[in-house]
């Protein structure tokens, strides 16, 4: 993977900002344009693809309901790995396909790239980083060079310093200011800085023997920039029993910050600045900042540029949080849990390869079967936050409309990730995916729940009812109901119509035999490794989010306007040089702010803007 000059960093920026429509949604004209002056290889060129669009037209004359009753089939379809059960014999797919599937990623590079990633190539080539989250779950005995030399000790550290830090917080050793154990924990950080970890806490929290390591403490996220989240994260919160845990990658995200200084007020209203050195701590890989912000630099915990956000979970971003809530142990498992599926990535043939299948079996349906969505269903309430932190990962990773080396692509890339527990979608969203779009998806079970409850005289329990609906939905997709059906249930002819379900939709379904540390952590390394995958054949870095810039810089520039309009006690006009859309909306913005009046203490929080000695959350959020 050569680093194309066409991204030279002059160049970022500027390609960046101006071609970001042409990204969103180009046009046929302006992608042939842009393919002429710049001359990279699609894999859609390759014959493998073709291959593959060739294909379709078989597949178009199958049927689920038909292909699930070829009994070598449904065996052939599954895969397992280390009590990881993949089904897949209700994707839209043969042996066939999966064949061309697998020789499209060897076409494609897929383990030359897997190989260059493993072994820290900056393969993140429009950052110039390497790409190696997997190093923050490697093992003592691992080696894995950056540069020349092996990160693993550095990861090690950083886990050691965790131990021994949350150790002391958690057994007393560590107190607040005046003397109290600390044991309320608020996370500020926002994007990968947050989603991973609330996904693995609110994936352990229920288990009941984490359940039981977390006794008496609580640990909470403060994400969104919306003081309402300020207001919610801290409600009841004493700041003498509180630790905040800042963890940003670069120390410079706005949300975060902003964040950051409303609790170090929070803080220093109630206990006074020196409070500051024992309640708040970082993560980050910018040291210096973390330092300018006022945290000491014994208490900051580092990571490495060559972990991308999003894919930080393993590193101090998670396991700071996770270690103060669950105790190291827990991490420990859960590491491990990663590390089976990294390894097992690393070195499995393709064909029993479980991330490699399962993103093939996305690209498919991405690219060849026109499927724009997926849904991300797990039956089981712990998994939550599964689906929030899969669309960060998988749509800032492969939303992109450019190859590595900058060639638009002419086929569509990444997938529009949405999901909830089942069987809470059932009741929202499946009517859509039953009869109406096609929307490939995963079903995510386990075999021995969190909770047990078995009420006398039913027939099954609370938890198989749950499952009973986890086998139910992925075959009423796949079958369908047909009209002859219908008839012979002497359904009304006028109902007919509506009540058919024309079947053939695809899913596949996951499950674990529990779920605890070391399952969440197979289960985030298998997502993580698919998306890679994807990214893989379509040609992409899904390792950079370049998407993101733009609206950061317009709302620098918007702060800026209102700031200085509110000063002048001025209103907006042309002259200011936003659209006339964007000039009367901040203008009636400010009109409307203007006329507020804050003068209880709940109104303006933390009380430096109004006089009272009181410095408190309003109490009325949950
Ligand atoms: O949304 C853009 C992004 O850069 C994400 O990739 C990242 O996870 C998030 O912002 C937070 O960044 P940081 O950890 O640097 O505060």
């Amino acid at each position: 993977m050569k680093n194309s000059s066409f991204f030279s960093k002059k160049t970022i920026k500027t390609n960046n900002n101006n071609t970001n429509k042409k990204i969103m949604k180009p046009s046929k004209a302006a992608t042939a344009v842009l393919q002429t002056e710049h001359k990279g290889s699609l894999i859609s060129s390759t014959s493998e693809w073709n291959a593959l669009k060739e294909h379709v037209k078989d597949i178009e004359k199958t049927h689920l309901r038909d292909l699930l009753k070829d009994y070598n089939r449904c065996e052939n379809l599954t895969l397992e790995h280390d009590g990881v059960y993949v089904d897949y014999a209700r994707q839209r797919a043969t042996e066939e396909t999966m064949e061309k599937l697998y020789a499209l990623a060897r076409a494609s590079g897929v383990k030359e790239k897997i190989n260059a990633m493993f072994s820290g190539e900056a393969m993140n080539s429009t950052e110039n980083r390497a790409v190696l989250h997997v190093a923050t779950r490697a093992p003592r005995s691992k080696v894995i060079n950056v540069d020349g030399s092996n990160v693993v000790p550095d990861v090690h550290d950083v886990l050691d310093k965790i131990k021994d830090f949350s150790d002391r917080v958690r057994n007393g050793e560590w107190v607040g200011h005046t003397g109290l154990p600390l044991t309320d924990v608020v996370c500020v950080g926002i994007g990968g800085s947050f989603l991973g970890p609330l996904f693995v806490h609110t994936a352990l929290k229920t288990n009941q023997s984490h359940a039981a390591d977390a006794q008496g403490r609580n640990l909470r996220f403060l994400a969104n920039v919306d003081p309402v989240d300020v207001a919610r994260a801290l409600n009841g919160l004493n700041p003498e029993t509180t630790l905040v845990v800042v963890v940003s990658k670069t120390f410079t995200t706005a949300e975060t910050m902003l964040n950051a200084r409303t609790v170090r007020q929070w803080i220093i209203a109630a206990l006074g600045k020196e409070a500051v050195s024992k309640h708040m701590v970082a993560v980050s890989t910018n040291l210096k900042l973390v330092s300018e912000f006022g945290i000491d630099p014994k208490n900051a915990f580092a990571f490495w540029d060559w972990v991308g956000g999003r894919y930080s979970v393993c590193s101090a971003v998670g396991m700071l949080p996770l270690a103060l809530q669950y105790g190291f142990d827990t991490c420990e498992q859960f590491l491990k849990g990663a590390w089976s599926m990294d390894e097992h990535f690393a070195t499995a043939e393709f064909e029993k390869n479980l991330p490699v299948t399962l993103g093939l079996i996305s690209t498919w349906n991405v690219s060849f079967l026109g499927c724009d969505a997926r849904a991300i269903l797990p039956y089981c309430q712990a998994l939550a936050k599964l689906a929030p932190h899969i669309q960060q990962v998988a749509m800032e990773s492969n939303g992109k409309g450019v190859t590595i080396d900058g060639t638009p692509v002419d086929y569509p890339t990444g997938e529009i990730d949405f999901g909830e527990p089942g069987t809470n979608g059932q009741h929202s969203f499946y009517q859509l995916i039953h009869q109406g779009r096609v929307i490939p998806c995963d079903f995510i079970g386990v075999i021995k729940s969190q909770q047990s409850v078995y009420l006398k005289g039913e027939i099954v329990s609370n938890h198989d009812e749950l499952m009973c609906n986890f086998f139910a939905q992925a075959d009423a997709l796949a079958v369908g109901k047909t009209p002859v059906e219908l008839r012979a249930e002497n359904c009304p002819d006028t109902l007919i119509p509506h009540k058919t379900f024309t079947g053939n939709r695809p899913s596949l379904s996951i499950m674990l035999p529990e779920l605890n540390a070391y399952t969440t952590g197979q289960l985030l390394s298998l997502y993580e490794h698919r998306v890679a995958v994807q990214g893989f054949v379509w040609g992409l870095n899904s390792f950079d989010q370049w998407g993101v810039e733009l609206g950061k810089v317009l709302a620098t520039r918007v702060r800026a306007t209102m700031h200085d309009k509110r000063n002048e006690g001025k209103m907006l006009d042309s002259s200011d040089g936003y659209n006339h859309s964007t000039e009367r909306m901040l203008n009636r913005y400010l009109q409307g702010k203007a006329q507020l009046k804050y003068d209880t203490p709940s109104d303006v929080f933390p009380c430096d803007l109004i006089n009272s000695e009181e410095c408190r959350p309003p109490s009325s959020y949950a």
